[in-house]
């Protein structure tokens, strides 16, 4: 069974995935270097990555100076995370399904990132409504990474540019880019009051 079984796979589902040592869309230079471009650094600025795999992301934003808390489900995933620690960066498990994670500082984030997870939620335009409205300080910022189906496809892990198009109102601000074939990246800002 892989992730792409039914549209919400199972923590357990993505536990197999992940022993298996799959890996995802692999960052490369053209999306850090857009991803630069269109997030201004903030040293010492509050990250959250959910849906952060193995972590490589979380690593990177580490790098670029965030303080960051990466959210999974599935076990495997958080225990590779955790074979690289670093100082300013913790992996804990929650369920995104299962409500926000607890602790979490209401509109006291700066940047969330959703790489390829979103499509995955139950509700992935109520939550990312969610996300601009509780968890992100004004003027706060939301870094998504979706691949693109076509519309008549029923390929879980992807979405439509219709889906697409319609996560980016209420946004004060909304970049689309593609740096690679068929995934869209998603530049988003909160109003900053
Ligand atoms: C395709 S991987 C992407 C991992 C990472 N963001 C990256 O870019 O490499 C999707 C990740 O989302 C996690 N995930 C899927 N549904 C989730 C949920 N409901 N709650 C928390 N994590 C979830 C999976 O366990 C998996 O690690």
């Amino acid at each position: 069974m892989t992730p792409t079984a039914n549209s919400s796979p199972s923590a357990a589902v993505w536990d197999a995935w992940e022993a298996d040592g799959r890996s995802y869309y692999v960052i490369n230079d053209t999306e850090l270097m857009q991803f630069t471009r269109n997030f201004p650094v903030r040293s010492g600025g509050i990250a959250v990555d959910v849906g952060c795999g193995n972590g490589a992301f979380s690593r990177q934003l580490h790098r670029f100076g965030y303080d960051v808390t990466g959210f999974d489900f599935a076990s495997t995933a958080l225990h590779a995370a955790r074979r690289t620690p670093l100082p300013g960066v913790r992996y804990l498990h929650h369920d995104l399904n299962k409500g926000d994670p607890p602790g979490l500082p209401r509109h006291g984030i700066d940047l969330v990132v959703c790489r390829l997870v979103l499509p995955f939620l139950n509700e992935p335009t109520a939550w990312i409504r969610r996300v601009r409205d509780l968890w992100l300080r004004p003027g706060g910022q939301m870094y998504v990474v979706i691949p693109v189906i076509e519309g008549d496809t029923t390929q879980p892990g992807g979405m439509t540019e219709r889906e697409i198009a319609n996560l980016t109102p209420g946004w004060s601000h909304s970049v689309r880019y593609d740096v690679r074939g068929r995934v869209a990246f998603l530049a988003l800002r909160s109003a900053a009051t």
